[in-house]
């Protein structure tokens, strides 16, 4: 490559950068540069070597720079409903609110308006990568799917399936919603880079035996992860029990169909898992998508997420809009830190609060895992990044780590003020 072609490839960042190569402990760089090649990160300096001297610096003053958010568990079609029904446990909530909700999604022009929506959000939030649930509308998910690549968002986007124990306006035929998927998947599963499929089971209680293994042979023939939800509340755990009493536990039902980390899997919540299944999760590299306001909200319970973490279990956090009501993942890191106290006191002092670096590595790198490369800037990680200003907070001296854990529980999307997904700068959706 010529010399100038290279130097068009390579950007330099400056600022105060804070990330987290492992949950123990912050990485941080003050008056620090970190160097991008073909929008991957070289390095992160605190002096530009000789041979990036000729490269123009976009320099940051005295803002943070940190990774983007990465919110492993979404339901975009609940957006409309954050906030709403949060007195109810998950069965009755779903039965009222949730699922009433979803079926409007059939038409397109109100899953247009919603969705337009729901991208602005994640990008005012600085989440730069999602997981996320659609609805049983493949034509709603495909739009979905689209204003993502617009947007110059990272994600995965499932198109539901449920064909049982769910009202009429939702239900799926079986063999209708396996055709459905099959046919998202084909015209989406090489569509975008950064924007890709995922095969999305609602939860056991409504899916048929019969749909879960034609899900688990889909996801190994078009090789595309998995998503589903998994011990998230006592009555639905039951629930699995009676449905399903040859299995041995809730999830050996996904794990004899395929759909337990034979490809990429995230299950959101984990709750109840029985000590097998956590070690299944370990095994299989299953990823649990850590939910607390959902949790809460829901009277759900609280996971044991220290127990995972010991266990050596994937975890990242999920926003679960609209069980949970926020989208911010700092919310989502906060309160996660807030609840593992009252789990601590719960479990006698066992299960050890989660520290900020914890909390902060889950809702980065932990869940950017599960994209590749994502989620820090150690070399080799694609350059998904947020900057945050915080000069509208009091407090003088303070070091890089109080800096940042201030923006988790008092800063909002009024101090980001950049967000850069896989090296591009990423302006304001407008569809
Ligand atoms: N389990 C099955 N469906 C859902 C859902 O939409 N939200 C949550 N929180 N749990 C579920
Ligand atoms: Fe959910």
């Amino acid at each position: 490559m010529n010399q100038k072609l290279k130097e068009d490839s390579i950007k330099i960042y400056k600022g105060h950068v804070i990330f987290t190569e492992s949950p123990e402990r912050f990485n941080t760089v003050e008056n620090g540069f970190i160097i991008v090649e073909n929008n991957i990160v070289k390095k992160v300096v605190s002096k530009i070597p000789d041979e990036y001297k000729n490269i123009s610096v976009k320099d940051f003053g005295n803002r943070i720079i940190i990774p983007g958010f990465v919110d492993l568990h979404l339901h975009a079609p609940q957006f409309p409903n954050a906030g709403l029904g949060l007195d109810k446990e998950l069965l009755p909530w779903l039965e009222e609110y949730t699922f009433p909700e979803e079926a409007k999604y059939k038409d397109t022009g109100y899953a247009k308006k919603v969705y337009s929506r729901v991208v602005e959000e994640l990008w005012k939030n600085g989440t730069t990568r999602a997981v996320i649930f659609a609805s049983v509308h493949k034509e709603a998910t495909a739009l979905l799917f689209d204003l993502l690549v617009k947007a110059g968002l990272g994600a995965y986007v499932g198109k539901v399936n449920m064909d049982r124990n769910c009202p009429d306006i939702i239900i799926e035929d079986t063999q209708q919603s396996l055709k459905d998927t099959r046919e998202y998947l084909e015209t989406h599963v090489n569509k975008s880079e950064h924007v890709k499929p995922i095969i999305t089971p609602r939860f056991v209680p409504t899916c048929s035996a019969g749909i879960l293994e034609e899900l688990g042979k889909m996801a190994n023939e078009f090789d595309v992860p998995i998503q589903s939800h998994l011990s998230e509340n006592m009555g639905e755990v039951e629930w699995v029990k009676e449905l399903h009493p040859e299995h041995g536990n809730y999830a050996d039902v996904y794990d004899c169909y395929s759909l337990f980390g034979q490809k990429p899997t995230i299950m959101a919540h984990c709750i109840y898992n029985t000590e097998e299944e956590v070690i299944l999760m370990r095994n299989n590299e299953v990823y649990a998508a850590h939910c607390p306001y959902s949790n809460l909200n829901l009277s759900s319970g609280i996971m044991p997420v220290r127990h995972f973490l010991d266990k050596g279990v994937n975890v990242g956090l999920g926003s679960d809009i609209s069980g949970g009501h926020k989208m911010s993942i700092p919310s989502v890191m906060a309160i996660a830190a807030q609840i593992s106290k009252i789990k601590w006191l719960e479990t006698n002092k066992e299960l050890a609060p989660l520290t900020t670096s914890e909390v902060f590595y889950l809702g980065t790198k932990g869940g950017g895992k599960f994209f590749g490369k994502v989620g820090s800037f150690e070399e080799g990680y694609e350059f998904d990044a947020l900057v945050i200003d915080d000069s509208s907070f009091l407090g003088d001296n303070l070091t890089l780590e109080e800096r940042l854990q201030r923006f988790i529980y008092l800063g909002d999307d009024r101090n980001i003020v950049e967000r850069y997904v896989a090296g591009n700068r990423i302006e304001k959706p407008s569809f």
